[in-house]
């Protein structure tokens, strides 16, 4: 994942010898909340429509805004005409490169100063030139709606066309091999693969694709924006609070503290939620309006404006012993990446850390279309990389006649297979048999019955993956009061997945309180810096800076106690927090609360902040969760059409920390990967560049119907090195789920699907 690749490249200067020392969190043994199901604190405001949105803040004299996308791919525009625009009723402004103010190009999301939060790394408005179709070429601003809908219809632009880059086939002809950022190192050679690929027993070779995919959250992008005083206020939907603050200032030329961002709820997010046009366009309309805007992005926007997962092309070879031991691992292949893309699409990572094997070939290259950028889109890399190596698998498994299950046990790897570090903590083995049993998998194995009437029935398997990420720099501010209450504030992010539910139970269980005595504050830009909900990285970043607070807290809070308490003379290492206060690890006799230790110094209340430390366990340990993931289901002889009956995912992910959050996460993922197996799919027009499939009526997500029972299941080994022994469990859900639904389609067919979605078409 982009995460990990950016966050090691920059610990990289970490003297070599250190060791992560001190001792296991000592939460991962206590467990009081932590490990308990909770329901969402966010949950009642959202059910009674209490929680506001971002395209819901009122405000008085606000104007709506319409957009013109262009509609060629490459060439600039010739002729622009807004008059009849202008003259239509309700409008108050038509922006257009001609009136737009200067504005910078926003600088790109940093991987780890997590101060900007770009996408799209190019001009905006800034001159007739047109770079990808669906850019935008004039915003409207009215009085409702509908005005500024009406008037966007009036605006009459003439282009000249240059010859565009649309097709995937002839950028490849000049793709780029970089030695990114995002990756270590970008072609990774261990061994003589292509040796032991000629020499395998057993070996399997083809080429995987995945399409250009869509983000759709169900909250679409928007934001109302104002100036005030100078200042810009900015009520967005974004997992990246102080990263769109920090680019806004960049492109605007303001100082970081003249940008505030407000974000409380986002209706999903999933790596799309961040800086992109639409934002900037806003706040530069509502600068030259002097009123407050509101822009809400329409579905078909959304595809024009907010990119998606890049198309990938992935050659995956296999090779074994007789036995099925894996001797060579070959995963090559292309995907899109524009040069003002700052998105990786990183299959090539997904390889690299699966199976034991004793050569590998892996490099992947980049293709730059004419097209908006691609982004970070939950997996991004092993949600499309495990389909191709899941895919192969069982294609490998198919030829040695073995069972798919049994082939990736003789593989797995008992540490890591290129770097031969230990794994922190890792149990595939203890995932495969507990979804093995749910599913029901041997007792299938054995069914004869693999029809019934027009449809035949498959099943199919395959793991999915994704690394523990932990980002330094995410800070908290913890306020312990007189009344023993304490509240947590971070400019964190909650999208839906219970961010703040899940660090209430941490600071409870961290600071010795029940539940209902913390409070959590997150989605601002006032409060202490975050980083950013993004690659499973938050829940393990702000469990770090809590702990961290927590410390500071204690000794501080020591420091108020003076000599007149039972803890005089302890030192904050002989200290817990414990019974809504401080406490002798050695004699629990020795206590006193928050309050009695407040109330005596006369304050009424402290403040701490804390910070997460450098993730030195990632540069020590291999640190990646994976799941088992079991699919059942049928295709119709008639049709083609493919039902799936069944899903289950067993996931090894360190300790879960909620389990009705987690589920709903792992369920989630699920779905989507569901989605990308068989429906999503974006199809661009290569002759123009134009999205044809830019709605929900074109662009298939699941619904209901298409949902058969999912069961989610998981080992709940705690992770010694990381916060309350979790790792991230944001995106795994989705990865993995593409390949076992392609390897039940064949186990039911006898066809292998290799390009994504498998659409009907494809089966008959
Ligand atoms: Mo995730 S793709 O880092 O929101």
């Amino acid at each position: 994942n982009a995460i990990v690749g950016g966050v090691r490249r920059v610990l990289g200067q970490v003297p070599a010898g250190w060791l992560p020392g001190g001792t296991p969190d000592p939460l991962i043994q206590r467990r009081v909340s932590l490990g308990t199901q909770q329901p969402r604190i966010d949950g009642p405001d959202k059910v009674r429509g209490g929680a506001r949105f971002a395209a819901e803040v009122p405000m008085d004299g606000l104007l709506y805004t319409a957009l013109v996308h262009a509609t060629i791919a490459r060439g600039r525009i010739a002729e622009l005409d807004t008059g009849a625009a202008e003259a239509a009723p309700g409008v108050a402004l038509v922006m257009t490169h001609r009136n737009a103010p200067k504005l910078a190009v926003p600088p790109p999301i940093g991987m780890t100063s997590m101060k900007a939060a770009g996408n799209n790394i190019l001009p905006i408005m800034q001159d007739p030139e047109i770079r990808w179709n669906g850019q935008t070429v004039a915003l409207i601003l009215a009085e409702s709606q509908e005005e500024a809908d009406h008037a966007a219809t009036l605006v009459q632009v003439r282009y000249e066309t240059e010859r565009a880059r649309t097709r995937f086939e002839e950028a490849k002809a000049d793709a780029r091999t970089p030695d990114s950022i995002l990756i270590e190192k970008n072609r990774l050679l261990k061994g003589n693969a292509e040796a032991a690929l000629t020499a395998a027993a057993h070996r399997t070779d083809a080429v995987y694709r995945t399409p250009w995919y869509n983000h759709n959250p169900i909250e679409p992008h928007a934001a109302t924006v104002l100036w005030k005083d100078g200042r810009l206020i900015v009520h967005d939907a974004t997992q990246m609070l102080n990263g769109t603050a920090g680019s806004l200032a960049k492109v605007f030329g303001l100082k970081d503290d003249q940008v505030h961002v407000s974000s409380p709820f986002v209706g999903g997010g999933f790596g799309g939620k961040a800086l992109w046009d639409h934002q900037i366009l806003a706040a530069a309309a509502a600068k030259l309006a002097k009123r407050p805007v509101r822009i809400v992005l329409r579905r078909s926007s959304m595809y024009r404006l907010i990119g998606g997962r890049a198309e990938t092309e992935q050659r995956v070879a296999l090779a074994a012993d007789a036995r099925g031991k894996l001797t060579a691992l070959l995963h090559h292949g292309y995907s899109v990446k524009p040069l003002h893309s700052v998105c990786d699409e990183q299959y090539g990572l997904t390889g690299r850390s699966l199976y034991a094997c004793e050569s590998f070939d892996i490099v992947q290259h980049h293709l730059d279309l004419d097209v908006v950028a691609n982004t970070f889109m939950r997996g991004p890399g092993e949600a499309v990389g495990t389909f191709a190596i899941e895919s192969a698998i069982d294609e490998l498994a198919h030829d040695i006649g073995m069972d798919p299950v049994a082939l990736r046990l003789r593989n797995l790897p008992d540490r890591d297979p290129v770097s031969g570090a230990p794994h922190s903590q890792s149990d595939p083995a203890k995932a495969w048999q507990m979804g093995a049993d749910q599913f029901g998998w041997n007792r299938w194995e054995r069914r004869s019955t693999r029809r019934e009437g027009e449809w035949r029935l498959g099943l199919g398997c395959a793991t999915g993956t994704f690394p523990y990420a932990r980002m330094p720099g995410m800070s908290v501010r913890i306020t312990v009061d007189d009344e023993g209450r304490a509240t947590v504030a971070s400019a964190a992010h909650e999208m839906g997945m219970g961010t703040a539910t899940v660090q209430r139970q941490h600071a409870a269980d961290r600071l010795g309180l029940p539940l209902e005595r913390v409070d959590v504050r997150i989605g601002d830009t006032s409060l202490p810096f975050a980083t950013m909900a993004g690659g499973s990285s938050q829940t393990a970043s702000l469990g770090a800076a809590i702990t961290a607070a927590s410390s500071k807290l204690a000794g501080e809070l020591v420091r108020l106690a003076g000599n007149d308490t039972p803890l005089a003379g302890l030192r904050a290492n002989d200290l817990e927090f414990a019974e809504g206060g401080l406490r002798c690890v050695g004699d629990p006799s020795r206590q006193e609360s928050f309050a009695s230790i407040l109330r005596r110094a006369g304050r009424r209340q402290i403040s701490v902040e804390g910070e997460s430390s450098a993730p030195l366990e990632m540069l020590k340990f291999a640190m990646h969760s994976t799941s088992a993931i079991f699919c059942e289901l049928r295709v119709s002889e008639a049709t083609g059409e493919v039902r799936v009956t069944r899903l289950v995912g067993a996931f090894d992910c360190g300790r879960i920390l909620n389990p009705k959050t987690a589920a709903s996460q792992f369920r989630g993922g699920m779905i989507m990967g569901l989605g990308m197996a068989l429906t999503e799919e974006t199809l661009l027009d290569p002759r123009n560049g134009r999205i044809m499939s830019a709605s929900l009526t074109d662009y298939h997500v699941p619904v209901h119907l298409d949902l058969p029972e999912i069961d989610v299941l998981w080992t709940d080994i705690p992770d010694p090195r990381a916060p309350m022994g979790a790792r991230g469990i944001g995106e795994i859900g989705i990865t993995g789920v593409a390949a076992a639904v392609a390897n039940a389609v064949f186990n039911a067919t006898g066809k292998r699907v290799r390009d994504l979605p498998i659409t009907l078409d494809k089966l008959l």
